[in-house]
């Protein structure tokens, strides 16, 4: 297969923009935290790479002044949640997560009315004041664990309906599910997946489950993106077809470079939008800092403090 190089010019700007965020990162007593959907310049600015439970854990336990998110405001949020008295940046307003913005405080307080006797389990792909509003949070690697964890018989889980139908096939209580998707994972189709599976029948599926359930009935390992590493040093098989946005296959190609990755995949263009230039910025100029109203933490900081316990018990 040809091989497209990056111009010499663009290779160098990358070495000099990544020698520049070290140094202000050094000069601001900075931790980077990068999500594994980041573009892969990212990694090599990283203290810490990770799935959304990873960051949150890196993000609770740091003791740096400033936080810098290369990910999505939901997860910086988070961060800021739990380190209230750092500062904490997003280097883009641009990345958000229109899964995030599919659940609302007004319809919530809604849904919690229809049904009083049920637990909310907030994925975290929520914004902080739904989190506030919630009995408990939860991520892709330990959405089942979290809800089989809670005394209530009902559940309204929030806001990704597939991942809410992946939990409801793996726990006896009775999910209320919420109409909310991935675009970038929901439009991945089965047809797809068959043709990929036909052209290399040796191959092992790995999909996340904020996929489809015709796509997970078909895949051989269903786990948060912290898990596909795992599962591909385990596995014995040389090749795995990867179910998820694009950005995950450059992480597991570095993780993992003695197998091979087909990307089955599409772009988060939100998880996208960081650049080097913009981590420049954001640490030269503090844009953008990330502020939440007293309150706000308050609550978050119970929801998210139940499922970090959860997954400290767990460990
Ligand atoms: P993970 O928690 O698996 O990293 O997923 C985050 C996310 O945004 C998936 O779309
Ligand atoms: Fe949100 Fe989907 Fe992008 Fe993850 S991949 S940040 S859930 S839009």
């Amino acid at each position: 297969m040809e091989q497209r190089l990056a111009p010499q010019a663009l290779i160098d700007d990358t070495e000099k923009l990544i020698k520049l965020v070290l140094e202000l990162k050094k000069q601001r007593n900075a931790v980077i935290l990068v999500h594994n959907y980041q573009r892969p310049e990212m990694f090599r600015i990283a203290d810490y790479i990770g799935d959304s439970l990873g960051l949150s854990v890196a993000a609770a336990k740091t003791d740096a002044d400033v936080i810098l998110f290369c990910g999505v405001k939901f997860m910086a949020e988070t961060a800021k949640v739990l380190s209230p008295g750092k500062t904490v940046l997003l280097p883009t307003l641009d990345a958000g997560c229109s899964l995030a913005d599919m659940a609302t405080v007004g319809k919530l307080r809604q849904v919690k009315a229809q049904y009083p006797d049920a637990a909310v389990v907030s994925y975290v792909n929520t914004t902080a004041d739904v989190k506030a509003l919630s009995d408990i949070c939860c991520t892709s690697a330990n959405a089942v664990e979290v809800v089989n964890s809670l005394p209530h018989n009902q559940v309204i889980f929030l806001p990704d309906r597939n991942l809410g139908k992946y939990v409801q096939q793996h726990t006896d209580k009775e999910i209320i599910l919420w109409d909310g998707y991935c675009f970038v994972h929901d439009k991945l189709d089965a047809e797809t997946l068959m043709e990929f599976k036909q052209r290399y029948p040796d191959a092992k599926v790995i999909a996340h489950p904020e996929c489809r359930d015709e796509l997970l009935k078909l895949s051989d390992h269903i786990c948060g993106t912290g898990g596909m590493a795992k599962f591909a040093k385990s596995d014995g098989s040389k090749n795995f077809i990867v179910v998820t946005e694009c950005g995950m296959t450059d992480k597991l190609r570095q993780d993992v470079p003695e197998k091979n990755f087909l990307s089955f995949c599409n772009v988060c263009p939100y998880m996208k939008s960081t650049t080097l230039p913009l981590v420049v910025r954001s640490l030269m100029h503090n844009t953008h800092e990330i502020t939440l109203p007293e309150e706000i933490i308050k609550g978050a900081r119970k929801a998210i403090g139940r499922m970090l316990q959860i997954s400290k018990n767990a460990a």
